[in-house]
């Protein structure tokens, strides 16, 4: 039978993977991981966005990938680069970073026919305190997050957890985008939200394959897109962060594809 037709789909359309298919989203997820791992010593005071993203797609061709983003929806670049008060969806371009800047690098790739899609928070010069507090929470929550993977929890527990941990600092958690279910294809359901009530939603089984990455903001969760019909920025324009991991669940709890091979995921590499 040919590839794309195993396993089955749960009721709520979940696809359930079967347990060779976890190798494809390593491959993918670690070469995504990897590409994040070495632009980090390309992020500095007075380099462009645009320049990055040269350098992402760069190693996506030598690694034999293919970006999942260009060309997705008339998008035309290999990641997606958010700077400071930008929650998600910037696109690279000419403008130079400047000290205390803090960015999100999502990258998506394609490694025979899986995707493997992850960011993280890099800093262009000195990180301020209030930035550093932001993306440790960013950072936290989503581990806070991935720690309810499990079969028979919910959906729920996962943004529960998530938005819990972020309120108790004081942030918010963006509620106009979420994770997705991937895989074979990019965005799948189901919607990976990063809050909610514990034990709603659907229940975890193993062979989901999907994201979490959870967006939070200092000020408030608002969000609005620009004229460019991508980047989204905070309506009151206070700094976001996110990261973002791609993740299997196992017989009994998480397996996460797109682990930092250097350990550099958290951006002051603890
Ligand atoms: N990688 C993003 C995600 O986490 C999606 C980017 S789509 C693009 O789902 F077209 F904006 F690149
Ligand atoms: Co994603
Ligand atoms: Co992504």
């Amino acid at each position: 039978m040919k590839n794309e037709l195993r396993g089955r789909m749960t009721k709520d359309g979940i696809r359930i993977y079967e347990p060779g298919d976890f190798a494809g989203m390593h491959a993918a997820g670690s070469l995504a991981a990897r590409i994040l791992d070495q632009i980090a010593d390309h992020v500095f005071v007075g380099q462009t966005t645009a320049t990055i993203d040269s350098e992402i797609e760069r190693l996506v061709n030598e690694a034999g990938a293919t970006s999942a983003t260009i060309g997705y929806k008339g998008y035309q670049h290999a990641s997606c680069i958010s700077v400071n008060h930008v929650v998600c969806h910037g696109i690279p371009g000419t403008k130079l970073l400047k000290d205390g800047d803090i960015l999100n690098i999502d990258v998506t790739v394609i490694v025979d026919g899986w995707y493997g899609d992850s960011s993280r928070m890099y800093v262009a010069g000195k990180l301020s305190r209030k930035a550093e507090r932001l993306i440790q929470v960013t950072h936290d929550s989503l581990m806070l997050g991935i720690e309810q993977v499990k079969p028979g929890n919910t959906f729920g527990d996962i943004g529960n957890a998530i938005q819990s941990y972020v309120e108790q600092h004081r942030m918010s958690v963006v509620r106009d985008f979420c994770g997705h279910g991937l895989g074979r294809v990019f965005h799948a359901p189901p919607n990976v939200l990063h809050y909610g009530r514990p034990g709603t939603g659907a229940v975890l089984e193993e062979g989901m394959f999907f994201t979490i990455e959870p967006m939070v903001n200092l000020g408030r969760p608002e969000t609005k897109t620009l004229s460019d019909d991508w980047t989204a920025v905070t309506r009151d324009k206070s700094l976001s962060a996110q990261f973002e991991h791609s993740v299997g669940v196992t017989a009994d709890g998480v397996d996460i594809f797109t682990l930092s091979p250097g350990g550099k995921f958290h951006p002051t590499y603890g």
